[in-house]
């Protein structure tokens, strides 16, 4: 599969000719440049309900038929603007046509744009024959973290690292350690001046523990 990193929190990922979107934040996200139009969509995953991670999933999943996979309160709030949804609570694992994700708990919060309540923000572990990757959302630095490696093992996380309303640099490459996983791809950092952060310096980090650190610019894909 492809992995391809659209900017801020927002990936896609090409299985087969499907895509599948993660935390689609793309036309008020000054670092995008993804044209879903010409995708295939299955299925759109959101990690909780603010508005650089929801972003357009609503207006994708009336364009593409594509279903929201989200929290219960938030895929419940999508439900009212006539798309399809996937209901999950966190913990359970979720099966698709291209594999399956389990919706695992993050340390932030969650709510609209307009301020509805969206549950509990999650982060996401998908997959894809075995090659398992794991998105944190928002999230500080937890000890969930080490759960997450002996329960799940994944081999990639794509993990938040400019701060203010996540974990940064520092906490980011402790985390990559306690996730065990062979690859990291920051994410969450430039997109404003709020959250810069300088992902050479977290590569550094997270490669005194011996993991590959690989910064993707906007629009870069990776072979997964
Ligand atoms: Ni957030
Ligand atoms: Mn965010």
């Amino acid at each position: 599969m492809n992995l391809e990193y659209i900017a801020h929190s927002a990936f896609a990922l090409d299985i087969s000719g499907k895509t599948v979107l993660i935390d689609p934040f793309i036309t008020q996200n000054p670092l995008a440049n993804y044209d879903w139009k010409n995708c295939k969509i299955s299925d759109i995953l959101v990690t909780h309900g603010h508005g650089d991670h929801l972003g357009n999933a609503i207006e994708i999943a009336k364009d593409s038929k594509a279903v929201i996979s989200a929290v219960f309160e938030l895929a419940n709030y999508c439900s009212r603007f006539g798309v399809k949804t996937n209901g999950v609570g966190l913990g359970a694992k979720i099966n698709y046509d291209w594999g399956s994700a389990w919706f695992v708990p993050a340390s932030h919060s969650s709510s609209t744009p307009d301020g509805v309540y969206a549950g509990c923000p999650a982060g996401i572990i998908l997959n894809v024959n075995g090659t398992k990757i794991y998105h944190a959302g928002d999230t500080s630095l937890s000890s969930e973290m080490s759960l997450i490696k002996e329960v799940y093992k994944p081999q990639v996380a794509l993990l938040p690292i400019g701060g203010q309303y996540t974990m940064g640099v520092d906490e980011a490459a402790i985390a990559c350690k306690l996730l065990g996983v062979e690859k990291v791809v920051p994410m969450h950092y430039n997109t404003f001046p709020a959250i810069s952060a300088d992902a050479k310096v977290f590569k550094y980090k997270a490669e005194t523990y011996g993991i590959e650190a690989v910064i993707m610019n906007p629009g870069d894909k990776i072979v997964l």
